[in-house]
């Protein structure tokens, strides 16, 4: 299947704005195939079986069409997992033994951050279809460097962005294709909690992958510019809470707050278009997706020009209409993610979060780490 057009990004430091950062867009163009793998059962082997990683195997373990060689991660908790679990599969601390197993299709990589780029170049030079957590790398140009490798070896290469394969993301994303929504003004997002405190990435690397890959999903689109402040109040320079504010082409924004120092665990996005707003609440037991026929009927001429002439007829430009919460059947989206990579790697397509979307994400995740670098440069100065 041929390859799409690809864009690519760069961002530099915007001189009018201290702390904000946009982007300069180059295109590059990829035509490639892939090769098409559909033995009956796909060969699996896994690098890293940590906290997620144990996810990973668990639904690779349950998929019927998969079949999972080997588990590399020299960790005793990690070793002790797997031997209690799934006796009878192999664990080794030497990854040689996978890479070098030309019985091996695939590589589910789910290391720390810091060795996805090294692990999934070894992986595709290989000649594995690789599936690497997110984010694809900590960097755009290792990000594309993967890319642009996996074309040449024609092999799949997938990002973890579990929650393109969430089907109330799913929802608001035919919400917002169908017109439904009507144009989509601005986004919000807060994912924050009292949640694990990571040593080896700030909060935005360990959490806005997932929040700028929903909303590149939902808006079809990638932001040009951005603004960021952060606070690094437990570690010396890693962030734990970040604000930070994307701008869009088509006039859309936005906003992610991001903690892993809050009281409560919220894990929610609001959608606010110009004939309806959704609130999608990951955390909901029954209310997943939100959607309220609310909004401001006036045209935009006349709210500008304050036309109103009576309290009445400002009341009447309010619509509040229904409120829906649609009936969504939730298959598990990492059994999902994992069912997707397998049926690229048979029928040879490019993934939902292929390489092009991964590296969409890596290059707003750089820009927002400009942002903040410059703002705490600015303020130690
Ligand atoms: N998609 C999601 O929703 C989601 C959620 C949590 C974590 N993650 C991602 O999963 C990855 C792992 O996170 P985690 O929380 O499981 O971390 P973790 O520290 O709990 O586990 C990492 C494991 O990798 C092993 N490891 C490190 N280097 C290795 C190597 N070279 N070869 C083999 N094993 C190696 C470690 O021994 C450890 O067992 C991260 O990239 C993170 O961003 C994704």
């Amino acid at each position: 299947m041929g390859r799409s057009a690809v864009v690519a990004i760069k961002y530099t430091a915007c001189p009018s704005f201290k702390h904000r950062c946009s982007l300069q867009r180059r295109v590059i163009r990829a035509d490639t195939e892939i090769q098409i793998n559909n033995k009956a059962k796909t060969t699996v082997g896994q690098l890293g079986c940590g906290y997620w990683g144990r996810n990973l195997l668990r639904v690779l373990t349950q998929a019927d069409d998969v079949d999972v060689r080997r588990v590399i991660d020299g960790a005793p908790a990690a070793v002790e997992h797997v031997n209690s679990r799934y006796p009878g599969l192999e664990t080794s601390p030497d990854e040689a033994v996978l890479f070098d197993d030309d019985d091996v299709d695939a590589v589910v990589i789910a290391t720390p951050a810091a060795d996805h780029y090294r692990a999934a170049r070894k992986s595709l030079q290989s000649g594995k279809h690789t599936f690497v957590e997110k984010p694809l790398a900590m960097n755009t140009a290792e990000a594309e460097a993967l890319v642009s490798l996996a074309d040449e070896e024609k092999l799949v290469l997938m990002a973890g962005h579990t929650f393109l394969y969430n089907s109330a993301v799913q929802e608001v994303k035919n919400l917002i294709d169908s017109g439904d929504l009507g144009e989509i003004y601005y986004i919000y997002s807060r994912r924050v909690n009292l949640g694990t405190v990571r040593q080896d990435v700030n909060v935005l690397w360990n959490l806005a992958p997932h929040d700028i890959s929903i909303i590149n999903y939902w808006l079809d689109d990638e932001a040009t510019s951005a603004a960021a402040t952060g606070g690094t109040f437990l570690q010396k320079g890693i962030e734990d809470v970040v604000f930070a504010t994307l701008s869009f082409d088509s006039g859309a924004v936005a906003n992610i707050h991001l903690s892993w120092l809050d009281p409560q665990k919220v894990r929610t996005m609001t959608v606010v278009g110009s004939k309806k707003m959704v609130v999608f609440d990951d955390v909901s037991a029954d209310a997943r997706v939100t959607i309220h026929d609310m909004g401001v009927d006036m045209p935009p001429s006349q709210i500008s020009a304050n036309l109103f002439e009576t309290f009445g007829q400002f009341q009447v430009a309010h619509r509040h209409g229904d409120t829906v919460i649609p009936r969504i059947p939730y298959p598990e989206p990492l059994a999902e993610e994992m069912k997707h990579f397998i049926q690229c790697i048979r029928e040879g397509s490019v993934p939902r979060t292929g390489g092009q979307h991964a590296i969409s994400v890596v290059r707003s995740l750089e820009m927002v780490q400009a942002c903040l670098d410059e703002t705490r440069s600015r303020l130690t100065a």
